[in-house]
């Protein structure tokens, strides 16, 4: 398994999968559309290495001509609109590319034959957990929001071709990821970026929602570890076991930056706000030995340290957020 198509890789997480899989000597098949968070930046290190195709996955010619002129040996399929408020806003966009795109990258693969599909899900598949419990791989799917539902959409028909097909589809549901080169939309970047700009820090509710926090590096290793040793058919539930409250995680990272709390601005709550994601990830730590290697202390220090080494990355965007925020947060 030599040749990795990876949809979506100049995306955040699956630029990492990208990296790591250069350095570990995978040839490196590069699909993205390059939407508004995707930018061949978080790559560049790796031009010369990576066979880059400008393509959306919703477009099937382009598809077809990316399988036969590339020929990869397995799939991984990061391609997605991942953030929950746009979904709210327009669940277009997320319709077409997780569902459609998705339905178009497991046919193409199972037409042309592919050792392996790694189908990329989440953990809002499920639905979400009160103050106990977690999720399996088993827990039936019960997904919220338009984003969710699109993604366990997309789940299912990586599991209607395999058994349909018999295309060795695997599919792997992270928790939430941080880490560096994170599209300042979500918590985590949108804290340490209006923080530095000593602008209120929007809070939903009260902040008591829980996440479970992953790094992106351990995420993009954990894949690897399913891809190469992972059964065809399996799904692996991802997490770090490191669940924090929102108001947790905003506090720290303002403790680390050194502003003050009252930054902190609670806002309304977002609607159909799932309360909280927990997985066990019992079945990929014991059948494939994994487990996670940056706790979230480190793994939160790091982060906001790239931030603030990279503050022309984000003020490169400044316009487009602006805008953005301006609509999520009225
Ligand atoms: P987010 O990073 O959007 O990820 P997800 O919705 O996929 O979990 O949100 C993480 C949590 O933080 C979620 O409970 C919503 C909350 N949140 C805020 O309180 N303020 C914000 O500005 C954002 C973007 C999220």
């Amino acid at each position: 398994m030599k040749r990795l198509l990876v949809t979506g890789g100049a995306g955040f997480i699956g630029s990492e999968f990208v990296r790591q899989g250069v350095r570990k000597g995978y040839g490196i098949i590069l699909a993205d559309s390059l939407t508004y968070a995707g930018d061949l930046l978080r790559i560049k290190e790796f031009e010369k290495e990576i066979s880059f195709h400008k393509i959306s996955v919703t477009d099937r010619d382009a598809v077809e001509k990316l399988f036969i002129a590339e020929k990869p040996d397995a799939v991984v399929h990061w391609a997605a609109e991942s953030h929950v408020d746009r979904s709210i806003m327009d669940a277009g966009p997320f319709i077409d590319s997780n569902v459609k795109g998705t339905s178009i990258m497991l046919d193409a693969a199972r037409r042309h034959g592919v050792e392996c599909f790694v189908n990329v899900s989440t953990d809002e598949v499920y639905g979400d957990l009160d103050e106990s419990g977690s999720f399996f791989e088993t827990t039936p799917l019960n997904p919220s929001s338009p984003y969710s539902v699109s993604k366990a959409s997309a789940d299912m028909l990586g599991r209607a071709f395999h058994r349909t097909y018999g295309l060795p589809v695997i599919t792997v549901r992270p928790s939430n990821n941080y880490g560096q080169w994170q599209y300042p939309e979500k918590l985590i970047p949108v804290v340490v970026v209006k923080a530095l700009r000593n602008e209120s820090v929007p809070v939903y509710a009260q902040g008591l929602n829980v996440r479970e926090w992953l790094c992106v590096s351990d995420c993009a290793d954990a894949v690897f570890r399913i891809l190469e040793k992972g059964k065809a058919g399996d799904v692996y539930n991802i997490g770090s076991g490191e669940e924090r409250k929102n108001i947790e995680v905003v506090k720290e990272i303002l403790k680390i930056l050194g502003k003050p709390e009252d930054l902190i601005k609670f806002t309304k709550d977002r609607p159909g706000h799932d309360f909280r994601y927990s997985l066990n990830s019992g079945k990929l730590r014991k059948e494939l030995s994994w487990s996670p290697s940056t706790d979230f202390g480190s793994g939160l220090n790091n982060t906001v340290e790239w931030f603030l080494s990279n503050i022309n990355w984000v003020n490169a965007k400044i316009a487009a957020l602006q805008e953005y925020w301006s609509k999520a947060y009225s």
